[in-house]
């Protein structure tokens, strides 16, 4: 991951009230971003209104995960030391944005053409020290068990520890599926 250079322009705002007047922008991508957005439809609504015409857009999306042994084993420990639900699901338009034909037809209604969809296959391999490390600042099991008490917390962890030193290597491997759809503003 790299970010922007110091001095690069930055805006903080909501993607589905764009801080940016119509017909400015060339170019727009949002990387694993559209399934946050309760408001999806709005939110391409207001791509298209900030895009020139001809304007290009582009998204990655989540379409579908391959089972996940270590990920399976993160969640039961979790639950098992009475972890609170997420308090914030963060995938309201998942069930959109997965799907190839739902993804183009919510682009199309927002007014876009030359809608290209792929589906293209992941697969990551962290270390067991680099899972529990990334699971426990991303994520919703991440948020569940910053609702615990500290010191179930640590429990919780190092138990998770142990367990999950004990798994296979590709008991760690993150595989499925995403898509990435690239249209222009008509
Ligand atoms: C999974 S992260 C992806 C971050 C980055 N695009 C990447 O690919 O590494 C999702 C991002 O969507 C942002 N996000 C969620 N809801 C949003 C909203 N309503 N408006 C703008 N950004 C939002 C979050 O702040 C977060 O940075």
């Amino acid at each position: 991951m790299r970010l922007a250079p110091a001095g690069f322009g930055r805006v903080v705002g909501d993607a589905q009230t764009l801080p940016f007047g119509s017909g400015v922008v060339d170019a727009l991508v949002m990387p694993f971003v559209l399934f946050h957005l309760p408001a999806l439809a709005v939110a391409l609504s207001e791509v298209r209104r900030v895009l020139v015409s001809g304007g290009a857009f582009g998204a990655v999306t989540w379409a579908g995960h391959d089972p996940h042994p270590a990920y399976d084993v993160w969640v039961r420990v979790i639950d098992e030391h009475g972890a609170p639900p997420d308090p914030s699901p963060q995938m309201p338009s998942n069930d959109i944005t997965s799907d190839p034909a739902k993804l183009r037809h919510a682009l199309q209604a927002a007014g876009f053409g030359e809608v290209e969809i792929t589906v293209e296959r992941f697969r990551h391999q962290p270390s067991a020290s680099e899972f529990l490390a990334h699971s426990q600042v991303i994520g919703a099991m991440a948020r569940r068990i910053e609702q615990l008490p500290p010191d179930r917390r640590t429990a919780c962890l190092a138990v998770a520890e142990e367990e999950l030193g004990r798994l296979d290597p590709d008991a760690f491997i993150e595989s499925g599926t995403v898509l990435y759809a690239t249209a222009r503003a008509t």
